[in-house]
């Protein structure tokens, strides 16, 4: 196997790469990533060593980049994490969310049906997807499945929902082997330190507030980031072309649980915790059936949330020097003016 990966110096992304570089038969993993805010060289700096890995800094919307990756590396798959990821960003600040998610998504698209037209043989495609294109159960009971309509609810949710249904109408219309998998939230080490879970670790360790929205009850579903790539694989190798693939995490949990539990694991006082302004269109709750990825793809879940927890609170806590450079810069601008309109104050 040679796998064209986009997004690899994410946090979900060099999960992946490090999980295929392990894999039996694969010959090749090239990495596409512009290196945006969330993109670090040094999340796949340990893989230099491998030969069999390349990486390329470039945009997924340049077009004459990708063909030409694809010419030189001839690659048998494509797995594309690339995105804009985080929804608070979305709120305010779409454009670039349609150019990544939607554009660059059909510029892979376009390349990857072009060259199978040119080469005559079969070019894998797998798209990475999110729980959020269902949009919100709102109710206590109910569980997302794949033959759901899509209906997401803010701007980042709408433009991967758009990449979506683009990579399922291109497995229809130019008969492409394309999966797509979308998963729960993940977590785990390497989680840019704006999303929950890396946020309030990072701020308890620094003694700031910790900014919760709303009520603290919206509930998300966490799934272990190398169980996400496990189930990625097993997508990529066992999945019937056409097909979307739910991975979730058999665990879902209020957000102050969440919180709460991460400040347990510090010996933190709780204290820290300062509620805040809603997220605008906040979706209430997300959570997944994974019955058909475990009935085709032998997905499950392998770690529990306590486990997991624990193993993210020591990762973040042991490597300080990773995130600490990460809050600083456009991060602490960002910070500053988003957690300042939900109301936070001082920091
Ligand atoms: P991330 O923000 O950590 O990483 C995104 C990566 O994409 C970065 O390395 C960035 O540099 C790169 N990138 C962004 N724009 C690019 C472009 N135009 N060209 C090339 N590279 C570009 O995100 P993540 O959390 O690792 O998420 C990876 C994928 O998984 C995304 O598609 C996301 O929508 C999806 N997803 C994430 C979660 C989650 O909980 N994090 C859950 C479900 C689905
Ligand atoms: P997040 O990690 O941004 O993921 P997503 O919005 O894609 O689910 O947020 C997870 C949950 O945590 C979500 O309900 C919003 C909430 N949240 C807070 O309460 N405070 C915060 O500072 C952040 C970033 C998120």
């Amino acid at each position: 196997m040679r796998i064209l990966v986009t997004g690899g110096c994410g946090f979900i992304g060099s999960g992946f790469l490090r999980y295929a570089l392990a894999q039996e038969g694969v010959e090749r993993v090239v990495n596409l990533d512009s290196l945006t805010y969330s993109g670090r060289l040094e999340n796949v700096s340990e893989l230099e060593g491998d030969a069999r890995f390349r990486h390329v800094t470039g945009d997924i919307t340049d077009a004459a980049l990708v063909s030409k990756l694809m010419e030189e590396e001839d690659p048998t798959h494509v797995v594309n994490f690339a995105a804009e990821s985080h929804v608070d960003r979305s709120l305010f600040a779409a454009r670039c969310f349609v150019s990544t998610n939607i554009d660059g998504t059909l510029c892979l698209l376009e390349a990857t049906r072009a060259r199978q037209e040119a080469t005559g043989k079969e070019l894998r495609f797998l798209q990475i997807s999110t729980d959020e294109v269902y949009g919100d159960l709102e109710t206590d009971d109910g569980f997302f499945v794949e033959t759901m309509p899509l209906d997401p609810r803010n701007p980042y949710s709408a433009t991967k929902a758009g990449a979506d249904l683009l990579a399922l109408a291109f497995a229809k219309t130019h008969k492409l082997w394309l999966v797509v998998t979308r998963s729960s939230n993940n977590y785990g080490p390497r989680q840019f330190p704006e999303k929950l879970i890396p946020l309030m670790i990072t701020n308890a360790l620094e003694g700031k507030q910790l900014p919760v929205y709303g009520d603290g009850k919206n509930v998300r579903d966490w799934l272990w980031v190398d169980d996400n790539c496990a189930g990625v694989w097993a997508a990529l190798v066992n999945g019937k072309p056409g097909e979307a693939y739910n991975l979730g995490g058999a665990s879902e949990r209020p957000n102050i649980d969440v919180v709460k539990g991460i400040l347990a694991a510090l010996d933190k006082p709780e204290s820290l915790i300062t509620y805040v302004k809603d997220r605008p269109g906040h979706d209430r709750r997300y959570a997944i059936d994974f019955s058909k990825a475990k009935r085709d793809l032998g997905f499950e879940p392998n770690m529990t949330f306590e486990d997991g927890l624990a193993k993210t609170v020591a990762w973040y806590r042991d490597n300080a020097e990773w995130w600490t450079a990460l809050k600083g810069g456009s991060f602490a601008d960002y910070y500053k003016e988003h957690y300042g309109k939900l109301g936070l104050k001082g920091d």
